[in-house]
């Protein structure tokens, strides 16, 4: 079983810019290759953050548009030539209803892009897995940002939408997102039957990020190398 650790920059200071960058090459600095540690790039840090570590880096969002006068879209073609290999679409900061889902992720994938498509509750869960997004993050809106864990506020949640949507598409990589801040709340997570953790605030807002992150390495089973920094 493959493990990701997507950590999400959003708009915070610390994953603006400089710091952005600064963050991406610390993320780098835990790459063992046991867990794939992604950073979800704000669009203007993409280019260079993906030119600067070996990291498979995701975009937060993206248009179902094609080229042509969509002034302010988010073109997924950009995003592929600026180095995502994915991105996100329908995070709860940027919700979008089924149809431009649908679209998004086709056009996504028509770039040659994965996407991570994001849903609050198990009925949307069911009705994005037909649309076939790589992964599926569920994140209710309600614990974002907090301190409680999905997987200790809500696990029923995440047993029943890995059920409900290995039965649709079981190709689809489901991943546990909001709150998560511990090494237990990542294993609860794995336990839960989920691939991963989808991670902001305990990570891009900590004081001691590389703390945070070996912290929450920690939680991976079997995940003995990560539980230190790699070496250089
Ligand atoms: O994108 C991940 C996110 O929405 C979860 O945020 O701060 O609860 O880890 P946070």
């Amino acid at each position: 079983m493959h493990y990701y650790l997507f950590v999400n920059f959003k708009t915070y200071e610390e994953g603006t810019g400089e710091k952005a960058l600064s963050l991406a090459r610390l993320m780098a600095s835990f790459n063992t290759g046991e867990v794939d540690i992604i950073p979800v790039c704000q669009a203007a840090g993409l280019l260079l953050i993906s030119q600067s570590v070996p990291l498979r880096v995701f975009a937060q969002h993206a248009d179902p548009v094609g080229f042509g006068a969509n002034t302010g879209m988010i073109l997924p073609e950009s995003l592929k030539s600026a180095g995502a290999f994915g991105t996100i679409i329908n995070h709860a900061e940027n919700k979008r209803d089924n149809d431009f889902v649908k679209k998004a992720i086709g056009r996504c994938h028509g770039a040659g892009l994965k996407v991570m498509a994001c849903a609050e509750s198990l009925e949307r869960a069911r009705q994005i897995a037909k649309f076939s997004p790589d992964f599926l993050a569920i994140e209710p809106p309600e614990l974002i940002g907090g301190d409680i864990s999905v997987s200790t506020a809500n696990p029923g949640l995440i047993c029943d939408s890995v059920k409900e949507i290995r039965k649709i598409n079981p190709q689809i990589i489901v991943i546990t997102g909001a709150g998560i801040k511990s090494a237990g709340d990542v294993a609860k997570a794995i336990e839960l039957g989920t691939s991963g953790v989808f991670v902001a605030s305990g990570i891009v807002c900590a004081k001691d990020k590389e703390y945070a992150l070996q912290t929450l390495l920690s939680g991976f089973p079997a995940n003995k190398q990560s539980r230190s920094k790699a070496e250089p």
